[in-house]
């Protein structure tokens, strides 16, 4: 029911861990299961996304879209990692089981988390983070 993709990223997932002087955190409960998912940014003076590491205590299917979504986002700008999307993930995987979609979701809030508390702590603003409400989805 997974495909090899997923089971490559659950077994070795890409970018686990902590940056201790990160420049954005975010961390975000899962409504459906309860699973938390934590990702710290480091960004540049060009608003580049030069290093990205997550934690989960999560299920397999979130360690796996956390993990692709960790390949896809490192190098990008903020702006770009503003628009990406669970299905972006999902994409790379070739799917996941339906029950396991929001896992994925996790991986997408997490990130919009870590940049909007790069936004607070910097005082920027970001066109991608309009509207944003860091508790709107729990
Ligand atoms: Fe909780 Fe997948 S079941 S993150």
């Amino acid at each position: 029911m997974y495909t090899e993709k997923v089971l490559d990223h659950f077994q070795n997932p890409r970018n686990v861990g902590k940056i201790e002087d990160a420049d954005g955190i975010g961390e975000i409960g899962s409504p459906q299961c309860g699973d938390v998912m934590k990702i710290y940014i480091k960004v540049d003076e060009n608003e580049i996304i030069t290093d990205l590491k997550f934690q989960t205590y999560g299920c397999g299917a979130a360690v796996s879209s956390s993990s692709v979504a960790s390949t896809l986002i490192i190098g990008k700008s903020v702006e770009q990692a503003l628009k990406f999307k669970n299905k972006d993930a999902l994409e790379v995987l070739g799917g996941l089981p339906t029950e396991k979609i929001h896992c994925s979701v996790l991986a997408e809030e997490a990130i919009k988390a870590a940049i909007w508390d790069y936004s607070q702590k910097t005082g920027k603003q970001f066109a991608g983070l309009k509207g944003y409400k860091p508790d709107a989805n729990h």
